[in-house]
């Protein structure tokens, strides 16, 4: 009899680094795959259910506007909670380290529905940074049945907390097998840039890409880093500032305050993008400045350096190959680090070698086949 797994996500990341593996569990017999969405996310959600063509079975539809921590976990919990009895899987898929993951770690675990939990093994051994999300990880590999790790580095985090060995599978991280797919839709169709002067994709001035939405940062780090984004627009006038600016009204207040006046000739202010284009501006990029975790798995392949704005990472394999550089959120650090990539040729060349600590692109193909052996 096959089985029945519910794979639950919520965000935009999560959409990214789940849907190729909904697809092949989809494409098996072996299984009978139903995809729940939380709504944590929604514009930004839908987005990436588009771009991989995911219909969800259920859609629990639990964004609110400035949604606080405590509000959406207990309105996460209690629907994930009536979602699972009503369907009763085998077995559960979360990943990542987001509210929608903790809550649906928790809720299946009330009802004994084992978890299997995809990029697991990530710490910064720091509960503060980022914050909620290390909490939220070391949560659900307490509650999690199969621990799905991107790389040996997170084994050994998961061996070092005695989670038992028996659980721990080496599989690579799904978002290269993600970014493969878009690369490769993307060769076949350019995307439209929605928010872009169209000349921006064809000439040959530097682009700088941002993107910014870490909790931890609210407050003075988004000052810093908006401040330091329109020092720079105007040192570089040549160069473009491109900033597709995430949907969260802790994020966009700022940006809009101190950069709003600022947009026009050299800086861009978009919206959140869709995974294709997002996947074209980081290829035409020349340099990334971040907080995101996401973009720091994907640009290194992408051979693209990476300014981390944030104190710690976990994510410490392409800092360690080179192509990532943690500068935290202090105005002076980023202005002096990014301009240093677009003065310093020599700088530049080495951060921009590709090197993919993440994956090989076969993630999803061995998470498939653990579970159909194991379940
Ligand atoms: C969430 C995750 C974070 C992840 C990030 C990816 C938690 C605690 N945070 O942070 O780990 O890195 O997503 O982007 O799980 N909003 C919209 N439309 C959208 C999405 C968000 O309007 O499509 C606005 C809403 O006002 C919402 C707010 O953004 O209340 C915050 O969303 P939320 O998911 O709570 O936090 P993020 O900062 O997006
Ligand atoms: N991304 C996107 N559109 C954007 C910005 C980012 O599709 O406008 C993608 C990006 O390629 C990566 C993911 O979203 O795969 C990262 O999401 P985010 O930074 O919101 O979350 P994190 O990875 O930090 O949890």
């Amino acid at each position: 009899m096959n089985k029945k797994i519910s794979i639950i996500f919520g965000t935009r990341p999560e959409a990214i680094k789940l849907c190729p593996v909904v697809l092949a569990l989809k494409a098996n017999p072996a299984f009978e795959c139903k995809v729940c969405v939380t709504g944590q996310h929604r514009e930004m959600l839908q987005q990436v259910l588009d771009v991989f063509g995911v219909v969800p079975d259920k859609d629990l539809a639990l964004m609110r506007p400035n949604q606080t921590l405590g509000g959406l976990t207990s309105r996460a919990i209690a629907a994930i909670d009536e979602y699972l009895a009503e369907e009763m899987p085998d077995a559960v898929m979360v990943q990542g380290d987001t509210t929608t993951v903790l809550a649906g770690a928790l809720a299946s675990f009330y009802h004994h529905i084992p978890v299997a939990h995809v990029e697991a093994g990530l710490r910064t051994w720091n509960l503060e940074s980022p914050w909620p999300e290390e909490a939220n990880r070391v949560l659900t590999t307490r509650i999690a049945r199969w621990h799905f790790c991107p790389t040996e580095s997170n084994r050994a985090n998961l061996l070092k907390e005695g989670v038992p060995e028996k659980g721990i599978y080496v599989t690579g991280n799904t978002v290269i097998d993600a970014l493969l797919m878009a690369k490769e839709m993307v060769r076949k169709k350019p995307p439209v840039l929605e928010g872009l002067p169209s000349s921006l994709m064809a000439t040959e001035e530097r682009m700088v890409l941002i993107t910014g939405h870490r909790r931890e940062n609210f407050g003075e780090g988004f000052e810093n880093i908006c401040t330091a984004i329109r020092n720079l627009a105007e040192r570089f006038p040549e160069t473009h500032f491109v900033y597709p600016v995430h949907l969260n009204p802790n994020v966009r207040e700022p940006v809009g305050r101190i950069l709003g006046h600022h947009r026009g000739k050299n800086v861009h202010l978009i919206e959140p993008q869709s995974y294709l284009p997002f996947v074209a501006l980081m290829n035409r990029a020349y340099l990334i400045l971040t907080d995101s975790g996401g973009v720091q798995e994907e640009a290194p392949s992408l051979g693209k350096p990476v300014l981390v704005m944030r104190d710690t990472t976990e994510r410490p394999e392409a800092v360690t190959a080179g192509t990532v550089k943690i500068i935290g959120t202090a105005q002076d650090s980023i202005e002096e680090e990014t301009a240093l990539l677009l003065n310093d040729q020599d700088e530049y060349k080495k951060m921009a070698a590709a090197v993919n600590p993440y994956g090989d692109g076969m993630a999803v193909e061995r998470i498939v086949k653990i579970m159909e052996e194991s379940l």
